[in-house]
């Protein structure tokens, strides 16, 4: 695979495909960095964009998603758009020369991860799956932590994230958008058992819980790996919100929170024991509080700057197993079946 090596010192200057919720998060926390700058953002309607633009001080507004990847002071793209939307645009960004910050879930499908990667390559452009958590320090940390032996041989991984999702309208809720419990809050605690336990799993086992309009609103998945590891998953939108994972192994364990944002009122937790008995010695190890997308887009920054060693987040390799796992997952939650990784095909 080869790609740009571009070291200028300029701000990489990102554009925005659809003045969504979680853009106006991203344009705030990326604000400080002298690494990227957000320099337009476009809308199916030029009226919401123009908007968004006054309100968030973006100096460029377009009036569509294609005049924006036309345009040619924009380095890179940012896809905060519905989950079914987000191989076809970053495919049509990568064909038009941009490197693409998409959104989590990278794609509905592993088919479709697979084809997003593919116009990547073939355009010479970076493109990588969000996920702000990785960025933080509390995650390098446990992996840290991990690759030193602090816990021994890792044996059982559990990450779970849930909250309440109330409102009928969301594109959540939309099953054609593809949404649902597992595609949005799922790919967090899936994409973390990838990062920790370091290879796709085997096999899994899935059990859902049906909303009306069609989509999971719960799900808990088991997930088996070849050398004997098992990992569980769970997410919900019925659910107190929550995040936490906790990896257990055959000398010590980690509970942390992987919060895309610490702070004050999410404090980062690297919670530590050392030994196997009810006295292993415990250090709760504390890890800097930031802003998650600005920790993740300077790392977009460096990767485009200075290639994948700048990058602290999910490779393409790791997002093309998380998106097999995904799909696994849905297939073993409707078929009521356990499903081999290998044999599940996303839609
Ligand atoms: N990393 C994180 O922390 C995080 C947090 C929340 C969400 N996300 C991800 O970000 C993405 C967007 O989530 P969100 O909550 O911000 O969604 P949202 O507010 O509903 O925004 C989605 C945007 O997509 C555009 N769009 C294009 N076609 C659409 C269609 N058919 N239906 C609805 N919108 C359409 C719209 O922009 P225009 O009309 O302006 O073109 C809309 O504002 C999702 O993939 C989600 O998983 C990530």
């Amino acid at each position: 695979m080869s790609y740009p090596m571009t070291s200028s010192t300029d701000p990489l200057r990102i554009g925005i495909l659809g003045a969504a919720r979680i853009a106006r998060s991203f344009v705030e926390a990326v604000r400080p960095s002298a690494k990227v700058m957000v320099s337009a953002v476009a809308s199916r309607d030029s009226e919401r964009a123009a908007a968004f633009a006054r309100e968030l001080h973006i100096g460029r507004v377009h009036a569509s998603y294609e005049e924006l990847l036309a345009d040619p002071d924009i380095d890179a793209v940012y896809v905060p758009l519905p989950n079914n939307l987000h191989a076809a645009w970053s495919i049509r960004a990568a064909d038009a020369g941009k490197h693409v910050l998409c959104e989590k879930p990278l794609a509905a499908s592993a088919a479709q991860a697979q084809a997003m990667f593919t116009a990547a390559e073939k355009n010479g452009v970076y493109l990588v799956e969000a996920y702000p958590y990785r960025a933080q320090p509390q995650t390098l940390m446990v992996r840290e932590l991990i690759a030193a032996g602090a816990i021994g041989r890792i044996q059982l991984i559990q990450a779970s994230f849930g909250f309440p999702m109330a409102d009928a309208a969301n594109i959540r809720m939309d099953p054609g958008l593809a949404g649902g419990a597992l595609m949005d809050a799922g790919s967090y605690p899936v994409s973390f058992v990838r990062t920790v336990a370091g290879a796709a799993p085997l096999r899994v086992s899935a059990v859902s819980r049906w909303g009306a309009t069609g989509v999971d609103l719960t799900t808990m998945a088991t997930l088996e790996y070849p050398d004997g590891v098992v990992a569980q998953i769970s997410c919900s939108f019925t659910t107190a919100r929550h995040r936490h994972a906790f990896i257990a192994g055959d000398a010590g364990s980690i509970h942390t929170t992987y919060f895309n944002d610490t702070g004050a009122d999410f404090p980062p937790l690297v919670d530590l024991r050392r030994g196997t008995g009810w006295d292993a010695a415990r250090e709760v190890i504390k890890t800097e509080a930031l802003a998650g997308f600005l920790a993740e887009a300077e790392s977009f920054h460096d990767l485009v700057r200075f290639g994948w060693g700048g990058w602290t987040g999910a490779t393409p390799a790791e997002s093309i197993d998380i998106a097999r796992t995904l799909d696994a997952i849905a297939a073993s939650s409707r078929g009521g079946a356990a499903v081999d990784v290998a044999d599940a095909r996303g839609n």
